[in-house]
């Protein structure tokens, strides 16, 4: 286990804690799933820690019939339920819901946005807060072009003095595919500016994430090694145990290609690859990762068959307990061929990473939680204690744990103690719970902040938007063309088709299996 270096010790990076001004922060949608689960309750706890100031002021806009009242007794609900109910600190929150109000109006009607107008800047009079306006659109993609339009109309896409600001942020999912990207990107543009709009995907609010840029730029050891001199491999899992949880309109519609590779699996190849900027600022590092996107080899898409893997969760038995297969969820159709799980190859054509193949697995229902980052080091060039254990085992390799146990893990070959010669792959192994009165924030609380404080490095560039669909585009083309292309069902609890292991296979490559399979039935079959 590593630990933190002793406190006293002047090597401390330390960027001071910075509290944003106070804005109206208006939540379209605010009656959804996303603003009780996610945003509220990331606001309220960085409200407890002192990040948020007094008077920052949140106005739930939506359809449902609501009033101040019964809008701030559901989201005290909600912020017991899913925070830490034991610890909940009743007389903040009464602080806080001084400050939350609500407005039921339609998103069409242009009579809201003038109601929506006034109300702001009433709540601006009566809190002292000087014009800063942030507009969350926490609603599904097809109720979008309305609000952009009527804010415009309003004229709520401006800054209202030259010394405050208005900020947009908009929700996954950025498209359907490359052309529905480039015309809401376009539709946004037409309204707000792009440094007023924030592109949300909350997987870069984590800790860890942020972390691989200082692993990898603050450490002299890392970086001489990090390219294709040194790497065999780069391999990107992100596990979900569950299922797609009641949301099968969705998911049967977008498929884990859209929902998860996209946008969050692609932005950690982003961070993972890039060079190091010239400074620490959004511009610099967005400009980075944007190359990483650029130099993604396009994938022919004869070739999808070959290098993209799909499956589907099929009923099984996890742990003994009956588990629904994904066509028996509700709202998923019967013969969907929507893949629940996806495996694929690819190759960043640059300088740095000519020729070494990186590797994306995905799915729901795997054996258990947990997105991670693994970079699989080249053997040493003469294998000294071959016959001594598996070689396999001999890789070195480092695994960016980004949820959950956030951390970093070395693996390396020790010789056991003993009077046999026997060598086996120990763990040299870092959680950040390890750190001291260290509290990992929630990302949405962490990228919320940064938002109000115009910092824009975690959130999406259009141009890095744009630059993901084209790479992924020929993949939903060949599926289109060739519906053929196979759909392999595995069981829930399993770590998917078992043919996504001939895709990594290679001189000794293998995934990384975080843990064992959980299901209670055999193989793979093809649906
Ligand atoms: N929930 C999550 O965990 C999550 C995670 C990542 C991204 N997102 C994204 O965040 C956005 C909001 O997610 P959500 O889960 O909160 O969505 P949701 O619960 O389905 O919808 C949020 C609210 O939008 C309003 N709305 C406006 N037009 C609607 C329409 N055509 N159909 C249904 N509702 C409509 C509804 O309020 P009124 O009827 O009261 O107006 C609804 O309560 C989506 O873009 C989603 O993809 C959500």
């Amino acid at each position: 286990m590593i630990t933190e270096e002793g406190k006293n010790q002047s090597e401390e990076f330390t960027e001071k804690v910075k509290v944003p001004d106070a804005c109206v922060m208006v939540i379209f949608g605010a009656s959804g799933d996303l603003t009780r689960r996610m945003l509220i309750p990331d606001l309220f706890k960085v409200y407890s820690e002192k990040l948020l100031p007094e008077n920052f002021t949140i106005l739930g806009f939506s359809r449902k019939d609501l009033d101040d009242e019964s809008f701030r007794d559901s989201m005290k609900s909600s912020v017991i339920e899913f925070t830490d109910k034991d610890n909940f600190n009743h007389d903040l929150w009464d602080k806080f819901e001084k400050n939350i109000f609500y407005m039921s109006e339609n998103y069409d009607d242009q009579n809201s946005y003038i109601r929506l107008r006034d109300k702001i800047e009433s709540l601006e009079n009566d809190k002292n807060i000087k014009g800063n306006r942030l507009f969350y659109l926490a609603v599904p993609p097809d109720s979008l072009s309305p609000i952009l339009k009527n804010l415009a109309v309003c004229g709520l896409n401006v800054n209202e003095s030259k010394r405050s600001w208005t900020r947009i942020i908009l929700e996954k999912p950025f498209g359907h595919d490359l052309e529905s990207a480039l015309k809401l990107n376009k539709k946004i543009r037409q309204y707000f500016t792009e440094d007023q709009i924030y592109r949300i995907d909350h997987y870069l609010g984590k800790e860890s994430v942020q972390n691989i840029l200082v692993t990898r730029f603050a450490n002299g050891i890392f970086e001489p090694i990090w390219n294709r001199n040194y790497v065999e491999y780069v391999e990107v899992t992100s596990a979900e145990s569950i299922g797609i949880e009641n949301r099968g309109g969705y998911y049967d519609n977008a498929g884990a290609l859209r929902d998860m590779v996209q946008n969050h699996l692609l932005q950690l190849v982003g961070y993972t690859a890039m060079e190091p900027p010239s400074s620490f600022d959004s511009k610099s590092i967005r400009d980075e990762s944007l190359k990483v996107f650029q130099s993604l080899r396009p994938i022919n898409i004869d070739e999808v068959e070959k290098t993209v893997l799909r499956g589907q969760y099929t009923s099984s038995k996890i742990r003994g307990n009956a588990s629904e297969g994904y066509r028996e969820e509700k709202d998923v159709r019967e013969h969907s061929r929507t893949e629940t799980f996806i495996a694929m190859k690819f190759f960043i054509d640059n300088w740095r990473w000519g020729g070494v193949p990186f590797y994306i697995r995905t799915g729901k229902k795997l054996p258990t939680r947990v997105t991670e980052i693994v970079i699989h080091f080249k053997p040493t060039p003469y294998r000294l204690f071959k016959s001594k254990h598996d070689i396999a085992e001999s890789y070195n390799m480092l695994v960016i744990r980004i949820q959950p146990d956030e951390g970093i893990l070395v693996k390396f070959a020790m010789k056991v103690p003993g009077t046999e010669f026997k060598v086996k792959n120990v763990n040299m192994d870092f959680h950040y719970s390890d750190l001291s009165g260290t509290q990992l924030p929630d990302a949405y609380g962490k990228l919320l902040i940064d938002c109000m404080l115009g910092d824009s490095t975690l959130f999406i560039r259009e141009d890095a938007v744009e630059a993901c669909w084209r790479f992924i585009q020929p993949i939903l083309n060949a599926w289109k063309k060739y519906p053929d292309i196979k759909v392999y069902g595995y069981p829930g609890g399993s770590w998917g088709p078992d043919c996504a292991d001939d895709l990594i296979a290679g001189r000794d490559f293998k995934w990384r299996y975080p843990c064992k399979n959980l299901s209670d039935d055999g193989n793979y079959c093809e649906l």
